[in-house]
Protein backbone atom coordinates (compact mmCIF):
# COMPACT_ATOMS: atom_id res chain seq x y z
CA UNK A 1 0.00 0.00 0.00
CA UNK A 2 0.99 3.74 -0.99
CA UNK A 3 1.12 5.43 2.53
CA UNK A 4 1.63 8.78 0.21
CA UNK A 5 -1.86 7.97 -0.92
CA UNK A 6 -3.82 7.05 1.52
CA UNK A 7 -6.98 10.02 2.76
CA UNK A 8 -5.67 12.13 5.63
CA UNK A 9 -9.03 12.78 6.61
CA UNK A 10 -10.08 9.30 7.21
CA UNK A 11 -6.62 7.99 9.01
CA UNK A 12 -4.24 10.40 10.17
CA UNK A 13 -6.69 12.64 12.59
CA UNK A 14 -7.40 9.50 14.33
CA UNK A 15 -6.31 8.04 16.92
CA UNK A 16 -2.57 6.38 15.54
CA UNK A 17 -2.97 2.95 16.69
CA UNK A 18 -0.28 -0.02 16.58
CA UNK A 19 -1.17 -0.66 12.80
CA UNK A 20 2.36 0.12 10.86
CA UNK A 21 0.63 1.70 7.80
CA UNK A 22 -1.03 4.44 9.98
CA UNK A 23 2.24 4.54 11.92
CA UNK A 24 4.47 5.11 8.28
CA UNK A 25 1.92 7.95 7.52
CA UNK A 26 2.66 9.75 10.64
CA UNK A 27 6.02 9.58 9.80
CA UNK A 28 5.67 10.72 6.40
CA UNK A 29 2.92 13.77 7.54
CA UNK A 30 6.24 14.34 10.01
CA UNK A 31 8.78 14.38 7.42
CA UNK A 32 6.67 16.70 5.56
CA UNK A 33 6.48 19.31 7.96
CA UNK A 34 10.37 19.00 8.41
CA UNK A 35 11.49 19.53 4.74
CA UNK A 36 9.30 22.92 5.30
CA UNK A 37 10.54 23.82 8.52
CA UNK A 38 14.19 23.37 6.82
CA UNK A 39 12.99 25.19 3.95
CA UNK A 40 12.00 28.34 5.97
CA UNK A 41 15.15 28.17 7.66
CA UNK A 42 17.02 28.39 4.33
CA UNK A 43 14.61 31.69 3.49
CA UNK A 44 14.91 33.18 6.26
CA UNK A 45 18.57 33.02 6.64
CA UNK A 46 18.76 34.15 3.26
CA UNK A 47 16.39 37.44 4.08
CA UNK A 48 18.90 37.40 7.07
CA UNK A 49 21.96 38.22 5.31
CA UNK A 50 20.99 40.42 2.82
CA UNK A 51 19.85 42.65 5.51
CA UNK A 52 23.07 42.80 7.12
CA UNK A 53 24.74 43.25 3.93
CA UNK A 54 22.50 46.17 3.34
CA UNK A 55 22.33 47.99 6.27
CA UNK A 56 26.13 47.97 5.99
CA UNK A 57 25.88 49.90 2.98
CA UNK A 58 22.70 52.24 3.55
CA UNK A 59 22.87 52.62 7.38
CA UNK A 60 19.83 51.29 8.13
CA UNK A 61 17.86 47.99 8.38
CA UNK A 62 15.44 47.45 4.77
CA UNK A 63 13.94 44.54 7.05
CA UNK A 64 11.76 45.23 10.06
CA UNK A 65 10.68 41.97 10.98
CA UNK A 66 10.40 38.60 9.57
CA UNK A 67 7.47 36.23 10.58
CA UNK A 68 7.67 32.73 9.66
CA UNK A 69 4.55 30.35 10.19
CA UNK A 70 3.90 26.22 8.81
CA UNK A 71 0.56 25.42 7.93
CA UNK A 72 -0.90 23.12 10.20
CA UNK A 73 -1.96 19.52 9.12
CA UNK A 74 -5.20 20.64 9.62
CA UNK A 75 -5.19 23.47 7.89
CA UNK A 76 -3.82 21.57 4.67
CA UNK A 77 -6.43 19.06 4.87
CA UNK A 78 -9.04 21.51 4.84
CA UNK A 79 -7.40 23.56 2.11
CA UNK A 80 -7.18 20.58 -0.37
CA UNK A 81 -11.02 19.75 0.53
CA UNK A 82 -11.90 23.83 0.01
CA UNK A 83 -9.86 23.08 -3.50
CA UNK A 84 -11.61 19.59 -4.45
CA UNK A 85 -8.10 18.28 -4.34
CA UNK A 86 -6.96 14.94 -2.85
CA UNK A 87 -6.83 15.11 0.31
CA UNK A 88 -3.19 12.70 0.53
CA UNK A 89 -0.08 13.91 1.35
CA UNK A 90 1.22 13.89 -1.92
CA UNK A 91 -1.80 15.90 -3.02
CA UNK A 92 -0.48 18.61 -0.71
CA UNK A 93 3.09 18.49 -2.11
CA UNK A 94 1.99 19.08 -5.02
CA UNK A 95 -1.05 21.43 -5.16
CA UNK A 96 0.29 24.05 -2.02
CA UNK A 97 2.72 26.29 -2.63
CA UNK A 98 1.64 27.36 1.12
CA UNK A 99 2.52 24.98 3.31
CA UNK A 100 5.91 27.41 4.40
CA UNK A 101 4.88 30.69 4.41
CA UNK A 102 7.51 33.87 5.45
CA UNK A 103 6.36 37.35 6.17
CA UNK A 104 9.04 39.95 5.54
CA UNK A 105 8.32 43.13 7.01
CA UNK A 106 10.27 46.13 5.61
CA UNK A 107 10.29 50.41 6.16
CA UNK A 108 10.24 51.76 2.90
CA UNK A 109 8.23 49.81 -0.66
CA UNK A 110 11.64 50.25 -2.43
CA UNK A 111 13.07 47.96 0.17
CA UNK A 112 10.37 45.21 -0.90
CA UNK A 113 11.22 45.59 -4.61
CA UNK A 114 15.23 45.59 -3.71
CA UNK A 115 15.27 42.56 -1.13
CA UNK A 116 12.70 40.77 -3.66
CA UNK A 117 15.33 41.39 -6.62
CA UNK A 118 18.18 40.30 -4.71
CA UNK A 119 16.73 37.42 -3.47
CA UNK A 120 15.25 36.07 -6.52
CA UNK A 121 19.23 36.38 -8.31
CA UNK A 122 20.54 34.18 -5.91
CA UNK A 123 21.32 30.84 -8.28
CA UNK A 124 19.88 28.08 -5.93
CA UNK A 125 15.87 30.12 -5.78
CA UNK A 126 13.94 29.22 -8.59
CA UNK A 127 10.72 31.59 -9.11
CA UNK A 128 7.69 29.82 -9.56
CA UNK A 129 4.97 32.78 -9.56
CA UNK A 130 4.61 36.22 -8.23
CA UNK A 131 1.73 38.35 -7.50
CA UNK A 132 2.42 42.00 -7.26
CA UNK A 133 -0.38 43.49 -4.73
CA UNK A 134 1.25 46.54 -4.55
CA UNK A 135 1.59 47.73 -8.06
CA UNK A 136 -2.11 46.14 -8.68
CA UNK A 137 -3.79 46.49 -5.31
CA UNK A 138 -6.58 43.99 -4.18
CA UNK A 139 -10.56 45.32 -4.79
CA UNK A 140 -10.38 45.64 -0.96
CA UNK A 141 -7.20 47.78 -0.76
CA UNK A 142 -5.03 44.61 0.47
CA UNK A 143 -1.07 45.28 -0.81
CA UNK A 144 1.89 43.22 -0.41
CA UNK A 145 4.36 41.70 -2.55
CA UNK A 146 4.14 37.72 -3.04
CA UNK A 147 6.03 35.59 -4.65
CA UNK A 148 6.37 31.31 -4.90
CA UNK A 149 9.85 30.48 -4.79
CA UNK A 150 11.85 26.70 -4.90
CA UNK A 151 15.10 26.34 -3.14
CA UNK A 152 17.03 22.91 -2.45
CA UNK A 153 17.37 21.71 1.03
CA UNK A 154 20.11 19.19 1.90
CA UNK A 155 19.07 16.66 3.70
CA UNK A 156 21.50 13.51 5.31
CA UNK A 157 21.41 11.81 2.35
CA UNK A 158 19.39 13.47 -0.23
CA UNK A 159 18.36 17.60 -2.01
CA UNK A 160 15.10 18.28 -2.14
CA UNK A 161 13.33 20.78 -3.70
CA UNK A 162 11.05 22.54 -1.41
CA UNK A 163 8.26 25.11 -2.04
CA UNK A 164 8.27 28.32 -0.26
CA UNK A 165 5.30 31.54 0.21
CA UNK A 166 7.26 35.08 0.23
CA UNK A 167 5.11 37.82 0.97
CA UNK A 168 6.99 41.16 1.19
CA UNK A 169 5.27 44.09 2.73
CA UNK A 170 5.66 47.53 4.34
CA UNK A 171 4.91 48.10 8.25
CA UNK A 172 1.96 49.82 7.28
CA UNK A 173 0.81 47.39 4.88
CA UNK A 174 1.60 44.88 7.82
CA UNK A 175 -1.26 47.27 10.27
CA UNK A 176 -3.70 47.51 7.13
CA UNK A 177 -3.71 43.19 6.36
CA UNK A 178 -3.97 42.55 10.24
CA UNK A 179 -6.83 44.41 10.64
CA UNK A 180 -8.91 43.39 7.97
CA UNK A 181 -8.06 39.74 8.06
CA UNK A 182 -8.96 40.22 12.16
CA UNK A 183 -12.39 42.25 10.94
CA UNK A 184 -13.04 39.05 8.13
CA UNK A 185 -13.02 36.47 10.89
CA UNK A 186 -14.72 38.37 13.14
CA UNK A 187 -18.45 37.46 13.86
CA UNK A 188 -21.12 38.59 14.87
CA UNK A 189 -20.75 42.01 13.22
CA UNK A 190 -24.11 43.51 12.20
CA UNK A 191 -24.25 43.89 7.87
CA UNK A 192 -24.56 48.15 7.50
CA UNK A 193 -21.29 48.20 10.05
CA UNK A 194 -19.59 45.57 8.08
CA UNK A 195 -20.15 47.64 5.03
CA UNK A 196 -18.80 50.71 7.04
CA UNK A 197 -15.96 49.07 7.65
CA UNK A 198 -15.25 47.99 4.37
CA UNK A 199 -15.49 51.70 2.99
CA UNK A 200 -13.54 52.91 5.77
CA UNK A 201 -10.40 50.07 5.22
CA UNK A 202 -10.55 51.13 1.72
CA UNK A 203 -9.70 54.87 2.38
CA UNK A 204 -6.95 53.31 5.45
CA UNK A 205 -5.21 51.68 2.36
CA UNK A 206 -5.21 54.80 0.34
CA UNK A 207 -3.55 56.98 2.60
CA UNK A 208 -1.52 54.26 3.70
CA UNK A 209 -0.74 53.63 0.43
CA UNK A 210 0.10 57.56 0.24
CA UNK A 211 1.56 57.68 3.74
CA UNK A 212 4.19 54.85 2.45
CA UNK A 213 5.35 56.83 -0.42
CA UNK A 214 5.18 60.18 1.10
CA UNK A 215 7.60 58.70 3.81
CA UNK A 216 9.96 57.23 1.23
CA UNK A 217 10.28 60.59 -0.34
CA UNK A 218 11.54 61.79 2.62
CA UNK A 219 13.75 59.27 3.43
CA UNK A 220 15.54 59.66 -0.75
CA UNK A 221 16.40 63.40 0.50
CA UNK A 222 17.96 62.46 3.79
CA UNK A 223 19.98 59.61 1.93
CA UNK A 224 20.62 62.02 -1.30
CA UNK A 225 21.96 64.93 1.12
P1 LIG B 1 -4.73 31.29 -0.40
O1 LIG B 1 -5.53 32.41 0.21
O2 LIG B 1 -3.66 30.84 0.53
O3 LIG B 1 -5.54 30.17 -0.95
O4 LIG B 1 -3.90 31.86 -1.60
P2 LIG B 1 -4.22 32.43 -3.06
O5 LIG B 1 -3.87 31.37 -4.02
O6 LIG B 1 -5.53 33.08 -3.17
O7 LIG B 1 -3.05 33.50 -3.14
P3 LIG B 1 -2.85 35.01 -2.71
O8 LIG B 1 -1.42 35.24 -3.10
O9 LIG B 1 -3.87 35.91 -3.27
O10 LIG B 1 -3.00 35.03 -1.11
C1 LIG B 1 -2.10 34.35 -0.29
C2 LIG B 1 -2.09 34.93 1.10
O11 LIG B 1 -1.97 36.36 1.09
C3 LIG B 1 -3.32 34.71 1.95
O12 LIG B 1 -3.30 33.43 2.54
C4 LIG B 1 -3.20 35.83 2.98
O13 LIG B 1 -2.19 35.53 3.96
C5 LIG B 1 -2.67 36.96 2.14
N1 LIG B 1 -3.79 37.74 1.57
C6 LIG B 1 -4.24 37.72 0.29
N2 LIG B 1 -5.27 38.55 0.13
C7 LIG B 1 -5.51 39.14 1.33
C8 LIG B 1 -6.46 40.11 1.80
O14 LIG B 1 -7.32 40.59 1.07
N3 LIG B 1 -6.38 40.46 3.11
C9 LIG B 1 -5.44 39.94 3.96
N4 LIG B 1 -5.44 40.35 5.23
N5 LIG B 1 -4.53 39.03 3.55
C10 LIG B 1 -4.56 38.62 2.25
MG1 LIG C 1 -2.42 30.80 2.00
Amino acid sequence: MDVRSVSLSDKIFEKIDDEPELRRLAEEMTKLMLYHKCALREVETKFRVLDDQLSMKRERNPISTIKTRLKSPMSIKEKLERLGLPVTLSSAEENLNDIAGIRVICAFTDDVYTLADCLLKQDDVKLIGVKDYIKAPKPNGYRSLHLIIEIPIFLIDQKKAVRVEVQLRTIAMENWANLEHRLRYKKNIPEEKLAVTADMLSECAEMSGMLDFKMQEIRKIIEDE
